[in-house]
């Protein structure tokens, strides 16, 4: 089995770790210096002509797509058209994901929950309603279309909003992302990312898992791309799990085909356990990034044959099969990380236990020695028997590694 992932973050190389686990070659494009697993090849995610050479030339059976862009962009369309084994939802699926007026509409026609809203393709009708009093604060604005997870910005007053609204759709800080909007009522609770694996008709779960998006400990400072990540049973009871699935995951899947098409591969829902119950703050039409770490950590089943099911639409009577306990992961983020940050730091990287990962990122290896490339440079995974044992194994091997301004949250699956 030859098995192509595309993408280079962290979350890719969880995915390369998970299949290489799996038995076969593992290549990735253009994957990062970190994952010594694969075979790296530097072509961009979007070149989807030169995907497709690499992939004839090199005789791959698969490809496991790790970011949204190239599946919003259709890839998974292109690549099936010319006879090429993807997993992933298709364009129109991917819209999910890649219009939040297109998901929040779909959710609406379906009664899936999620925040009261509405949506605005001028910024004139959107300040007057800000002003005219439609909204309660705090309030969160939304542009419409993919910003790299920047997207979305919560307000506490009308003065705030409206310069919110202008940001996004006059000064056009988001590009065409803000060109329409979303304003949306804001949700109290506690966040969980909940990821299932569809074959278009049935799914499987993941385990119930959170990211930490600020940067500080004690979710303080600008949002980033994830500082953390637990995934673990005990997240969340049985009862709040059956409700996820039926009024919100199944009806995904079950009316996806009546209006547009099946719906398979990775559907992530980030959800807001509020006092009335889960509701849907965003779908995602992939894996998660950090989630991803984690999960493929705990997996117990072989995530090559997960995929493949989904592909071949077997996945009825299938469970994944899981590690025992907690598992997570901590982040590890160059100097100025969410903003500017320092780059070429070299990395060092003592004994770590036998029984803890490193996951790669914003890396480069130079002269047989790796140095930091990217905001977040590595994560470090580890499992234990609860979230206290699991932090107690990653947190005790954490500061074995080592680059000049490297910072990290401490409280990563402290929060539960
Ligand atoms: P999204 O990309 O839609 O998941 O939004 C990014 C982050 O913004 C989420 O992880 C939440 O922390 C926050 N957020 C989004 N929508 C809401 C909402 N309606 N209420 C409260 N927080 C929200
Ligand atoms: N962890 C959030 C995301 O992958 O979108």
């Amino acid at each position: 089995m030859r098995t192509l992932i595309l993408g280079s973050g962290g979350r890719e190389h969880a995915l390369v770790y998970g299949i290489k686990r799996d038995g076969g070659e593992v290549f990735a494009i253009p994957g990062n210096d970190g994952m010594e697993e694969a075979i790296c090849e530097n072509i961009g995610v979007g070149e989807f002509e030169k995907i497709y050479d690499f992939i004839k030339r090199e005789g791959i059976d698969l490809v496991i797509v790790g970011p949204e862009n190239p599946l919003v962009e259709g890839i998974v369309d292109f690549m099936e058209d010319r006879g090429v084994k993807i997993f992933g939802p298709s364009k129109v699926a991917s819209q999910l994901e890649g219009s939040k007026i297109f998901a929040k509409n779909f959710m609406s026609e379906y009664g899936i929950p999620t925040a009261k809203f509405e949506v605005y393709d001028s910024s004139k009708r959107a300040i007057s309603d800000i002003e005219g009093g439609k909204f309660s604060f705090p309030v969160v604005l939304k542009c419409d279309g993919l910003a790299a997870g920047k997207g979305v910005v919560i307000s506490n007053d009308k003065k705030g909003a409206i310069s919110i609204v202008l940001d996004m759709m006059e000064r056009k800080v988001f590009k065409d992302a803000g060109e329409k909007i979303v304003v949306e009522e804001f949700l109290e609770g506690k966040e969980l990312s909940y990821m299932v694996i569809s074959d278009g008709e049935n799914f499987v779960p993941f385990v119930p898992s959170r990211d930490h998006k600020k940067v500080f400990d004690g979710e303080r400072g600008p949002n980033t791309g994830g500082m953390g990540a637990i995934a673990w049973e005990s997240l969340i009871d049985d009862e709040v799990k059956r409700e996820i699935e039926e009024k919100i995951i199944k009806p995904v899947i079950r009316n996806f085909p009546r209006k547009y098409c099946e719906y398979r591969g990775v559907l992530y829902a980030g959800l807001m356990l509020t006092r009335e119950g889960p509701k849907v703050l965003e779908f995602n039409c992939r894996f998660g990034d950090p989630e991803t770490q984690p999960e493929i950590f705990k997996m117990d089943s072989s995530l090559l044959e997960v995929i493949e099911r989904s592909i071949d639409g077997k996945l009825g009577d299938f469970s994944i099969k899981w590690k025992k306990g907690c598992s997570l992961c901590v982040v590890l983020a160059s100097s100025g990380y969410p903003g500017k940050y320092e780059k070429g730091k070299e990395i060092m990287v003592g004994n770590l236990d036998e029984d803890v990962k490193v996951f790669y990122a914003g890396v480069e290896k130079r002269g047989g020695k790796y140095f930091t490339s990217g905001g977040r440079v590595l994560s470090l995974t580890g499992i234990g028997t609860d979230s206290e044992d699991a932090r107690k194994k990653v947190y005790s091997n954490v500061e074995k590694i080592y680059f000049e301004g490297v910072h990290f949250r401490w409280d990563i699956g402290e929060i539960i």
